[in-house]
């Protein structure tokens, strides 16, 4: 059975700088956009630690440090070069050619958030 894929706009890609991170909120979930290497990531935008805001992080080659206690992650895969076996969540995102707002997979996201496994379907 396919794995259904539906989108959510976060932000335009033409106001997406290289390697700043923006922080944007829907539905009360965070979640933190970059373009980092000229490519658009979409992860979960708050810390695995204690929740800060990972867009107020500093971000130093691939690795973007949490403000709060410096907990850190790699932007290309999501895991910590640090703590084995820790990471932030990495979601689908694409750009919306009629629109140019850069979309995440929502269903991931919601499956992120109640914790559900998730198969991820490579495209
Ligand atoms: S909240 Fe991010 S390192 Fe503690």
């Amino acid at each position: 059975m396919p794995t259904q894929r539906k989108g959510r706009p976060l932000v335009q890609l033409a106001k997406l700088v290289e390697d700043v991170p923006v922080k944007v909120v829907i539905d009360d979930v965070t979640l933190l956009v970059l373009k980092h290497l000229g490519e658009v990531r979409v992860t979960q935008g708050v810390c695995t630690h204690r929740g800060a805001c990972l867009a107020a992080g500093a971000l130093a080659g691939h690795i973007l440090t949490c403000p709060r206690h410096g907990w850190d992650y790699d932007v290309r895969s999501g895991e910590s070069p640090s703590i084995e076996g820790e990471g932030i969540a990495m979601f689908e995102s694409w750009t919306n050619e009629e629109t140019g707002a850069v979309e995440v997979n929502w269903t991931q996201v919601l499956a992120w958030q109640t914790g559900r496994a998730y198969a991820f379907e490579t495209l």
